[in-house]
């Protein structure tokens, strides 16, 4: 291990982040390829103490490479000791919000942070809100954090796990909420280098900006799954339909995926989170709501599909399944669609053999196995619920020989309709007409 003192230990970081989550860590390593001095700060020794010798426990395409350089170049480090904020005067906050049963999000971590870091923090320190929090968070860390000559932000992140790396350091916009320009300018300087627009606005806008980009996007994915199911019963390509709708420029290409249905660690927190903090202020979102049902009626149209395409009772049927993260790139299972599925057909009785190349986390599952065609030996059916380009270029005669029942369900809509049918598989995406033989 690692245990040279800190080089950021005689020269002072430019900013301390609180946090090494796939958030805390991209923006770490990110803000020191830029340049800037960071001091990454996290309470798990273990992890911290793996950092230090470059090893990261996230799957995030560049992020280890990032990493690296920043260790290399002494401009990174990682430590467990929040006394060494003492002399940053930025600190960012990228600490986890677990979501509540009511759907409010437990802001106890902030908390915690911000007691720890109260008394150490320099004088005029500016405080930034990085990870996702509450509307009004940065209201509350002020009453936390209770010293008047401190500076708060609201900096929310737009990270996709899988493509963070790119998404920080090519971001369509950086939003900084703040009360004065001059506490914005403070947190813009972070990210000198980066060539995107900067808005800046109020706290609280800045932080349901964050909430409504999230619930828009998933909006967008209801609404286009439902569009699909609706093709599968009019004869219609959902393919040709998102190309029609994505060549307008009102509406964007981007987001018009169908798939099994949406969710990871944010969309569905966030939906849930923006109806609660509705449901406070006395208003209702009935779009937002019809979001998440939406996506609830998608899972089980999904989980029907599979049910109806099976040869034999479902209760008999065995499953191959490719995919448990909840989407390719990622190792990151967490309210994975495909996992949801998974239990809903177990449920139903199904036995299931699922591969994933990534997944950290299937404990959900029956059984898992580590290649593709040992889920598909003697399964009645396979059904690809996560969209990994290797599941695109698997050898589908082989896939064919193995599957006791031709049927394959691809929900992401990967496998080549053609390659599928020479190798005389009977392939069913959803919104999309099936070529028979
Ligand atoms: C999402 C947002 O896209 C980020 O901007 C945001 O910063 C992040 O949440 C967060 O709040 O931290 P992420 O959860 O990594 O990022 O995942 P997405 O790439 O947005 O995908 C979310 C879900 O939508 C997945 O289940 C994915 O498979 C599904 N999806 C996405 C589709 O089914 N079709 C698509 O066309 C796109």
């Amino acid at each position: 291990m690692n245990n040279d003192p800190s080089p950021l230990a005689t020269t002072p970081a430019d900013v301390a982040i609180i946090g090494t989550g796939y958030v805390g860590l991209t923006t770490a390593a990110c803000l020191a390829h830029l340049g800037r001095r960071v001091l990454a700060v996290d309470i798990d020794a273990a992890k911290i103490a793996a950092l230090r010798n470059g090893r990261i426990p996230i799957l995030e395409t560049g992020l280890d490479g990032l990493v690296a350089e920043g260790l290399d170049s002494g401009r990174l480090d990682f430590t467990t000791d929040y006394r060494q904020i003492a002399t940053t005067p930025i600190v960012m906050l990228c600490l986890p919000t677990p979501h509540q049963p009511d759907g409010g999000l437990d802001l106890s971590y902030i908390n915690a942070a911000a007691t720890t870091i109260r008394p150490l923090l320099a004088p005029g320190a500016t405080v930034v809100t990085k990870s996702t929090v509450p509307v009004g968070t940065h209201q509350q860390l002020t009453n936390w954090l209770d010293r008047p000559d401190l500076n708060i932000a609201a900096n929310p992140e737009f990270l996709r796990e899988g493509t963070a790396v790119h998404d920080f350091l090519s971001p369509d916009r950086i939003v900084i909420g703040a009360h004065t320009s001059q506490i914005s300018q403070t947190v813009a300087s972070l990210y000198e280098g980066i060539d995107a627009p900067i808005q800046t606005t109020d706290p609280t806008s800045a932080e349901l900006i964050k909430y409504a980009a999230n619930t828009f996007l998933a909006t967008k994915l209801s609404f286009i799954n439902e569009i699909s199911r609706l093709c599968d019963h009019l004869g219609a390509d959902i393919e040709a339909i998102t190309t029609g709708l994505g060549s307008d420029h009102r509406i964007g290409p981007a987001f018009l995926r169908p798939g099994p249905g949406w969710g990871g660690s944010c969309f569905p927190k966030d939906t849930r989170g923006l109806t609660h903090l509705a449901r406070n202020a006395s208003q209702q979102l009935p779009v937002a709501e019809a979001a998440h049902a939406s996506n609830q009626i998608h899972l089980d149209h999904v989980t029907t599909t599979i049910t109806n395409l099976s040869p034999r009772p479902i209760n008999e049927t065995r499953i191959a399944v490719w995919g448990t993260t909840f989407k390719a790139g990622t190792n990151d299972t967490r309210d994975s669609p495909a996992l949801d599925i998974c239990e809903r057909l177990t449920r139903r009785g199904a036995t299931i053999a699922a591969y994933d190349p990534a997944a950290s986390n299937d404990t959900a599952l029956a059984q898992t196995v580590d290649d593709p065609y040992s889920a598909c030996r003697n399964a009645d059916l396979l059904v690809v619920l996560t969209e990994w380009p290797a599941f695109a270029e698997a050898d589908l005669y082989k896939v064919a020989h193995l599957l006791a029942a031709p049927i394959v369900y691809d929900t992401r809509s990967i496998i080549d309709h053609n390659n599928a049918n020479d190798a005389g598989l009977q392939l069913h995406q959803i919104g999309r007409p099936t070529l028979t033989q």
